[in-house]
C-alpha cells in the first residue's frame, strides 16, 4: 500500500509524540485521539471482528485544523486500540480536509470508509466544494477511489447547496446501499437528503428524509438513519438553534422518531434532546452483529470546546458507546453491558441521608457510580453529588424533588473559561424513585437517569486528586448507593502488533498508564 506523504506525515507525528501525552490528560476507558484534536465519531462499524471507531482528527495540535480521520478499534467497546491515521486530506477534491462519514463492510470482505471531500476554493474564482468521497480497506489502511468523488457537486437537487452538503451515513437494506446526507437548503436550513446506489460508486438522488425549514436550528450535521423496535429515527445536530425551540440555544444532537413513509423519507411525531448535558454532539450509531443498536458521540460541542484546550496536547474524547432501546416512544439510553466487566471493588450502602454525608471508601475519578433515593413520602426538597471534589473544586448534581428538576454545575470543576457550566431540566422520579447513574473517567462525568431516559454528560477540567465524592439532602432521605472502581486490564497493544505485524503506532493503548513501556519498547513493529 502507498501512503500519501501528509498520511506518512501524521502517522509518524502520532507515532513520535502520543506516548508524550500527560497522563492526567487520557481518559482510562473513553476514546481519545493519540495526540492532538478529534471530533465526530466517524465509521463507526463492525469489521473483520471488531468494532471500528474513525474520527475527525488534527494530530498537530490541540485545535481543529486540516482534517484527517484517526482511527481505533476494539473487540468489546472499552478496550480499544490506536490504529496508524486513516486519511488524510492528500488529494485534490479533498484537500480542505476528509470531513465527517461512515463505514461498511463490502461483499467482497473490504472495509469501505465514506467521507465528506472538501475542496477548497482554487485561484480561478471556483467555490468550495462539499463532495462524498470513498476509500476501501482492510482494517488498517485505506485506499481512496480513483473515481471520487462519487457523489459531486452536480448532483444535488434544485435549491440545495454544494457547499453544505456533508457527512454522509451509509446503510444497506433489501440488498441496496443507502447514503444519508445533510445539506442547506435554499432557505438557509437544514436538511437530509437520501441517495441510493448497488455498487458505491454510482448514486442516484431519492429524496428528501426530513427538514428544518428554519424551525429547528440552521444546518443540520451528522445524520444518522435507523430502525429501532417499532419506530424509525432521523439522528441530526442541528447548529444555530435559537432556544425558542423548546431546547437549548447553540449546537444540539437531537433524536427525531416517527415511521417511515414507503418513499423511505420520515413521517415525523417527536423530537427529543439525545443528551442534556454541555458537552454533547455529533452521535453516530452502529447495529452490532448481536442486534444491539450503539451509539457513540463526541463528549464535547462547538458552543463549549473554544478557549477549553489551551495548554493540552489531546483534547476531544467520545462518551461511552451506549445501547438504544426504544421504549413507550423514547429513546432509552444505557451504557454498553461490556463496561460491567471492568468493574471491581463493590461497595453498597443505604440509609438515610441529612445534611452533608461522605463515606470514606467512596471517591475516585475512575468510578461507576449508581444512587437511587425514595421520593416519595419524604419532607425533603433538595438532594445532591458532589464529585471530583476537594477544597477548591467539586462538580455538583443536585435533584430539586418539588419542580422535578435537576442542575448540573461544573462552575467549580477547575475550567477557567465559562463554557456553559449550568445545565438544568426535568427528570420525572419512577415509581417514588430517583435514579441516576454516574460514569466518571478522570476528565468527564456522564449521567443517567431513570435507566436511560435522560442522559447528560460534561467534561471537567479539575486535577486528578480531587477525587471526593459526597452526598447531601436538606431533610432525611433514604438512599441507596453502589460503588464500583473501573480498572483497565491488560490493554491488547502488544497482541494488535504480533497478530498482524502491521500498525506502527507506538503503544497502541488508550491507557499507557496501565503499560509498562519498557516492556512495551522490545514487542512493538515500527
Ligand atoms: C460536525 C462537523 C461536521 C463536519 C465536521 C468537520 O461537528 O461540523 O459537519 O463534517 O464537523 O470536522
Amino acid at each position: 500500500m502507498s501512503e500519501s506523504r501528509l498520511l506518512r506525515k501524521a502517522r509518524d507525528y502520532e507515532e513520535e509524540n502520543a506516548l508524550k501525552v500527560p497522563e492526567s490528560e487520557r481518559p482510562l476507558y473513553h476514546v481519545t485521539g493519540p495526540v492532538g484534536w478529534i471530533n465526530d465519531p466517524n465509521g463507526f462499524s463492525e469489521y473483520g471482528g471488531y468494532h471500528h471507531l474513525f474520527f475527525q482528527y488534527h494530530p498537530y495540535s490541540a485545535k481543529w485544523g486540516p482534517m484527517h480521520w484517526g482511527h481505533v478499534r476494539s473487540r468489546d467497546f472499552i478496550t480499544w486500540e490506536y490504529l496508524p491515521a486513516a486519511l488524510a486530506p492528500d488529494e485534490e477534491y479533498d484537500n480542505g480536509g476528509c470531513f465527517s462519514g461512515s463505514a461498511i463492510s463490502l461483499p467482497d470482505g473490504k472495509h469501505l470508509l465514506m467521507y465528506t471531500s472538501v475542496r477548497k476554493p482554487d485561484e480561478a474564482g471556483a467555490p468550495e466544494y462539499q463532495q462524498q468521497s470513498i476509500a476501501v480497506g482492510d482494517g488498517i489502511d485505506y485506499v481512496k477511489s480513483p473515481v471520487n468523488p462519487v457523489i459531486d457537486s452536480t448532483m444535488v437537487p434544485y435549491g440545495c447547496s454544494t457547499s453544505d452538503f456533508r457527512d454522509p451515513k451509509i446503510f444497506m437494506e433489501n440488498g441496496r446501499y443507502y447514503a444519508v446526507i445533510c445539506n442547506r437548503t435554499a432557505d438557509g436550513s437544514g436538511s437530509v437528503l437520501l441517495y441510493e446506489s448497488t455498487d458505491c460508486l454510482s448514486w442516484k438522488y431519492l429524496t428528501v428524509v426530513d427538514r428544518s425549514d428554519n424551525k429547528f436550528g440552521k444546518m443540520w450535521e451528522c445524520p444518522d438513519y435507523f430502525p429501532l423496535g417499532d419506530k424509525q429515527v432521523l439522528m441530526v445536530s442541528p447548529e444555530n438553534m435559537t432556544g425558542e425551540e423548546g431546547f437549548y440555544a447553540g449546537s444540539i444532537s437531537v433524536f427525531i422518531i416517527g415511521n417511515k413513509r414507503a418513499d423511505l423519507s420520515l413521517e415525523r411525531e417527536s423530537i427529543s434532546l439525545i443528551d442534556y448535558g454541555p458537552d454533547f454532539y455529533a452521535p453516530q450509531t452502529m447495529h452490532a452483529s448481536d442486534g444491539r443498536r450503539i451509539m457513540i458521540g463526541w463528549m464535547q460541542n462547538w458552543s463549549t470546546a473554544d478557549g477549553v484546550s489551551f495548554g493540552r496536547m489531546i483534547f476531544g474524547q467520545m462518551t461511552i458507546p451506549r445501547e438504544l432501546e426504544m421504549r413507550n416512544g423514547r429513546v432509552f439510553q444505557t451504557p454498553v453491558r461490556e463496561l460491567d466487566n471492568y468493574r471491581s471493588g463493590k461497595i453498597i450502602r443505604s440509609g438515610c441521608i441529612c445534611g452533608k454525608t461522605c463515606f470514606e471508601d467512596i471517591r475516585g475519578r475512575a468510578v461507576d457510580l449508581s444512587v437511587t433515593i425514595d421520593t416519595d413520602n419524604e419532607a425533603f426538597d433538595l438532594f445532591g453529588i458532589e464529585v471530583a471534589k476537594s477544597s477548591d473544586h467539586t462538580t455538583m448534581i443536585s435533584y430539586e424533588r418539588k419542580c422535578g428538576r435537576v442542575i448540573i454545575d461544573r462552575s467549580k470543576s477547575g475550567c477557567c473559561a465559562d463554557p456553559l457550566n449550568i445545565r438544568e431540566f426535568e427528570v420525572t422520579p419512577k415509581d417514588g424513585r430517583f435514579k441516576v447513574r454516574l460514569l466518571l473517567d478522570k476528565n468527564s462525568v456522564e449521567l443517567f437517569f431513570n435507566d436511560g431516559e435522560v442522559a447528560a454528560s460534561m467534561c471537567i477540567y479539575t486535577p486528578q486528586e480531587a477525587d471526593g465524592i459526597c452526598f447531601y439532602a436538606d431533610k432525611p432521605v433514604r438512599a441507596e448507593i453502589e460503588k464500583y472502581t473501573l480498572e483497565l486490564r491488560s490493554p491488547a497493544a502488544m497482541t494488535l502488533a504480533v497478530e498482524t505485524g502491521n500498525p506502527p503506532l507506538r503503544g497502541t493503548s488508550l491507557s499507557p498508564s496501565t503499560v509498562n513501556l519498557d516492556d512495551l519498547a522490545g514487542e512493538v513493529v515500527g
